[in-house]
C-alpha cells in the first residue's frame, strides 16, 4: 500500500521498449510520485544499464543468464534475475505497488497474474496476457481487489469514458483505429509488401511486433478481446471505426445516443501517466492537443477485405475458451517469422488463421491450461511455416563464397 504523499513504487517489466522508455520519461518527469523499484529487458542490455545508472533500481532481470552474469559482474550491489523466473522476482518484490506491464508477447503473462494475485496494481501495456488469460486474469483480480489499469490508448480512452455513466447503460464501445500504413495501399499490390513497409506505421512510433499488427489489423483484433476482458462488454457491443488521425483514442456509446469520446496527443506518456495515476489526474508539462491546428477529424467504415485478421480475432472471442490464446501465440510466431523475412506479409494472418482452425477449443480454467495452448499454437504454426517459407534467392556463380 502507499502512504499519502510517498512515490509510488514501480516495477517496470519491458523497461528497454517503447512504452518502457516512454513510461521512464514519465517517471523522470515526476521524480517525487514515482520510484523505479525493479526493471526488467529482454536482450538490449546497453540500453537497460542506461536506465540502471539513471533510475538505480533495487533488482532487474533479463532473459539470459550470461546476460545476467554479465550485469551482476558490472553493478555488483544489484539483485539481477533471468528467465520467467526472474520476471516473476521483479514484481513480488513486497515493496513494488504498482507494476507497469511493457513487456511484448505472452511471456508477460506469469509476472502479471503474480501481480494480480498480490492485489497489486497492474497498469497493463502487454495486451496479448488479457488475450490469452483475459478470464482467469480479471477473475484474480476481483478476488485479491487489484486493479488493472489499461495503458492501450483506446482502452485508457474507454476506461475514461466509462467513469461517465453506469455499465447498464453503456450501448457499445467503439474502437478507433487508424489503419495502418496500408490504409490505401491497392490490395493486389500486398505480395510485395516489405518489413519496412509494415514496421513505417503513419501516427504511432511503436515496438516491431505490435507495428506489424497494427498493419494486418490484428492488433485491434487483439484490442477487441482485451476490451471485452477489462470492461466485461461482449464482442457483439465491440465495434472498430477507422480513424486515420489516431487523435480520438475510443468512444463510449450510451443507451441514450450520446458518445463520449477521448482526445489526446498521440504520445504513449499520457496513457502511461493517467494509469500510474488513476484515479487522480496531474498537471503535465507535455504538449497538448491544438484542435484548431488539427482542422479535421474523420472516420470511416472498416474494410474487412483489406484486414482479414479482425474477423479472425471475433470469430477467437466468439469461440471462447482457449481460441484466443491459440490465435494470439500463432500471430507471434508469424510477425517474428515475417520480421525474419522468412515469409510473405500475406502469410502472417494466413498462418494464424490455419492454426486456428486445426484447433480444439477447451476452457481455460487455470493458467497451465492457458501456457498449454499457447504452447500447443507455437508448434503448429512452426509446422505449417516450412510451407509458407519464401524462396531463398538463388546463390549465382559470382555471389558464391570463394
Ligand atoms: N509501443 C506502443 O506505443 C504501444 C501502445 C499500446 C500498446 N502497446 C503494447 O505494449 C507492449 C510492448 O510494446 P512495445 O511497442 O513497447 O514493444 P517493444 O518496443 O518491442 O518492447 C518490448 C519489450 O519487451 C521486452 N521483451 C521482449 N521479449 C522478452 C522476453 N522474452 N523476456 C523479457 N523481456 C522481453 C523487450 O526487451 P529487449 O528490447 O531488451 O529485448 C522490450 O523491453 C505490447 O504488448 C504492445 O502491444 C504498445
Amino acid at each position: 500500500m502507499n502512504m499519502a504523499g510517498s512515490p509510488k513504487n514501480i516495477a517496470l517489466l519491458g523497461a528497454t521498449g517503447s512504452i518502457g522508455q516512454s513510461a521512464l520519461s514519465v517517471v523522470e518527469m515526476f521524480p517525487e510520485k514515482f520510484r523505479i523499484i525493479s526493471m526488467t529487458a529482454g536482450s538490449n542490455i546497453q540500453r537497460l544499464v542506461e536506465a540502471i545508472e539513471r533510475f538505480h533500481p533495487k533488482l532487474v532481470s533479463v532473459a539470459s543468464r550470461r546476460d545476467a552474469e554479465s550485469l551482476k559482474r558490472r553493478f555488483p550491489w544489484l539483485m539481477v534475475g533471468f528467465g520467467v523466473e526472474g520476471l516473476v522476482e521483479a514484481v513480488i518484490l513486497p515493496e513494488v505497488t504498482t507494476v507497469l506491464g511493457g513487456i511484448v508477447g505472452s511471456v508477460g503473462l506469469a509476472p502479471a497474474y503474480e501481480a494480480v494475485k498480490r492485489g497489486k496494481t497492474l497498469a497493463l501495456a502487454n495486451k496479448e496476457v488479457l488475450v490469452v488469460a483475459g478470464e482467469l486474469l480479471m477473475g484474480e483480480a476481483q478476488r485479491s481487489g487489484a486493479r488493472i489499469i489499461p495503458v492501450d490508448s483506446e482502452h485508457c480512452a474507454l476506461h475514461q469514458a466509462l467513469r461517465c455513466g453506469a455499465r447498464s447503460e453503456v450501448h457499445r464501445l467503439i474502437l478507433t483505429a487508424s489503419g495502418g500504413p496500408f490504409r490505401n495501399r491497392p490490395l493486389d499490390t500486398f505480395s510485395s509488401i516489405r518489413v519496412e513497409d509494415a514496421l513505417a506505421h503513419p501516427t504511432w512510433k511503436m515496438g516491431q511486433k505490435i507495428s506489424v499488427d497494427s498493419a494486418t489489423m490484428m492488433n485491434k483484433g487483439l484490442e477487441v478481446i482485451e476490451a471485452h476482458w477489462l470492461f466485461g462488454v461482449p464482442a457483439r457491443q465491440i465495434d472498430v471505426v477507422l480513424h486515420p488521425q489516431s487523435i480520438v483514442h475510443s468512444i463510449v456509446e450510451y443507451v441514450d445516443g450520446s458518445m463520449i469520446a477521448q482526445m489526446s496527443p498521440n504520445d504513449m506518456r499520457f496513457p502511461i501517466l493517467y494509469a500510474l495515476t488513476y484515479p487522480e489526474r496531474i498537471a503535465t508539462p507535455m504538449p497538448r492537443l491544438d484542435l484548431a491546428a488539427l482542422q479535421k477529424l474523420e472516420f470511416s467504415p472498416m474494410d474487412n477485405a483489406r484486414y482479414p485478421a479482425l474477423r479472425l480475432a471475433y470469430a477467437a472471442l466468439n469461440a471462447g475458451g482457449t481460441a484466443p490464446a491459440v490465435l494470439n501465440a500463432a500471430n507471434e510466431v508469424a510477425v517474428q517469422a515475417f520480421l525474419e523475412r522468412r515469409i510473405s506479409y500475406n502469410a502472417v494472418v494466413e498462418i494464424s488463421a490455419r492454426v486456428l482452425s486445426h484447433h480444439d477449443v477447451r476452457p481455460i480454467d487455470h493458467l497451465g491450461k492457458a501456457f498449454e495452448a499457447d504452447l500447443w499454437a507455437r508448434q503448429e504454426a512452426q509446422m505449417i511455416l516450412p510451407s509458407m517459407e519464401k524462396p531463398k534467392p538463388m546463390t549465382t556463380l559470382s555471389s558464391a563464397p570463394a
